[in-house]
């Protein structure tokens, strides 16, 4: 150690490797990790070690990516600055040029764009399908079909499709299936127990859970995972330690709070299908969650008024529920999809969707039922 002032400024309190019982998971916040020689950076190499720099791996990337995988019951995972890098990580993991993708046509406007806007500067074709109104996928194959995309509940319409019939076909005709499974989160259904390929997670929704941090999560098979792992790293979209560390702070809550957001969820959907203001509610059904592990449709409740007009009234005469762009924390919250995650979407598209003017897509939180449902109610009948 140098004796001089300078030098011991920056070394002496630096002991990293110091043995120490933390209860909780330290935050590894650093950019790069500091090798014993030439020779550990060849075991590095050699598939021995674990971490070099942050872009390629972290501790607290490695907590996110392990839990989710198992709780999702996947090989492996990795995480992603966002939901959509882990959503680009998963395509790319599987498509190159002149490959052609099948999806939902209702799917995340995000990941609409990604796959029509970007992707398809790179010769990968989109067909989007509506899988209410049809019965085989058949029709739709290309020799060059390779990816099937769905979400588990869409996102705004919440439309629970019979996922473990369109997995089977899709993977009678050899295509790779990759689930969107944010809205769900494995508390109550895991793909790929149904056989999808891959599982995306925007964990700044549920996963994270308090609307704090920006993350995604992607898991599947360890060799698909270890391509989408190069993508991470060769298109500099890794999560960050803090976040990451965040991230799997509120995942460790994820089912008291998925228990409580979707029973309150279960009676604001009782609630809204009763007032007179409302036009129509979009909750998925017992019987469209039949497949799902436990006996709950989710905690997100979307509502069309029966007004169209009143919508700004309405947004304006929320006391405490705030309007925010994004959903899933412990508060409740409300978005509007046509001003804001579905913006991309063309007239005819939302014509076609049904994603229109009067549509509120409701977060429904933590806090006291009666709350929720009086500060609604009193928004409705303003
Ligand atoms: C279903 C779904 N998937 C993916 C995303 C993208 O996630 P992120 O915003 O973390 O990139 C979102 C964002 O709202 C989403 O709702």
């Amino acid at each position: 150690m140098g004796e001089r002032f300078e030098t011991k400024t920056v070394h002496i309190g630096h002991q990293p490797l110091r043995h120490v019982t933390a209860k909780s998971t330290p935050i590894y916040q650093t950019s790069v990790f500091a090798f014993e020689g030439l020779e550990e950076v060849e075991q590095f190499y050699a598939g021995e070690g674990e971490y070099l720099y942050t872009r390629n791996g972290n501790p607290n990337q490695t907590e996110l990516a392990d839990t989710i995988a198992a709780l999702e019951q996947a090989e492996a995972g990795v995480s992603a600055s966002s939901g959509m890098g882990a959503i680009m990580a998963g395509l790319l993991s599987v498509l190159g040029p002149g490959d052609h993708v099948l999806a939902s046509h209702e799917i995340y406007g995000g990941t609409y764009a990604l796959l029509y806007k970007e992707l398809s500067r790179f010769g990968i074709e989109l067909t989007s399908i509506n899988l209410n109104e049809m019965t085989t996928l058949a029709n739709h194959i290309r020799p060059t079909t390779k990816l099937f995309f769905l979400e588990t509940i869409t996102n705004p319409l919440l439309t629970v499709v019979d996922m473990p019939s369109w997995v089977a076909e899709a993977k009678q005709h050899g295509l790779t299936v990759m689930v969107d499974n944010t809205f769900a989160t494995p508390y109550l259904v895991q793909p790929s127990t149904l056989g999808a390929d891959l599982v995306v997670h925007s964990a700044t929704k549920y996963i994270g859970g308090h609307s704090d941090v920006t993350a995604g999560v992607l898991v599947g098979s360890h060799e698909l995972i270890q391509r989408a792992r190069e993508i991470v790293v060769n298109y500099g979209t890794s999560l960050s330690p803090f976040e990451a560390w965040l991230t799997s702070r509120g995942l460790k809550t994820l089912a008291v709070r998925m228990e409580r957001q979707c029973d309150n969820a279960s009676q604001v959907a009782s609630f809204l299908a009763k007032h007179a203001a409302i036009k129509h509610v979009y909750y998925p059904s017992s019987e469209a969650t039949a497949f799902f592990a436990r006996k709950k449709q989710g905690a997100m409740v979307s509502f069309s008024l029966a007004d169209e007009s009143k919508i700004y009234d309405f947004y304006r005469s929320l006391e405490w529920i705030k309007f925010a762009p994004s959903l899933a924390g412990v508060e409740t919250s409300v978005s509007h999809p046509v001003t804001t995650s579905h913006r991309a979407f063309t007239e005819e598209q939302r014509q076609a969707t049904g994603i229109t003017m009067g549509l509120v897509r409701l977060s429904v939180g933590i806090e006291a039922i009666e709350d929720i449902v009086g500060e609604l109610n009193q928004a409705l009948e303003k």
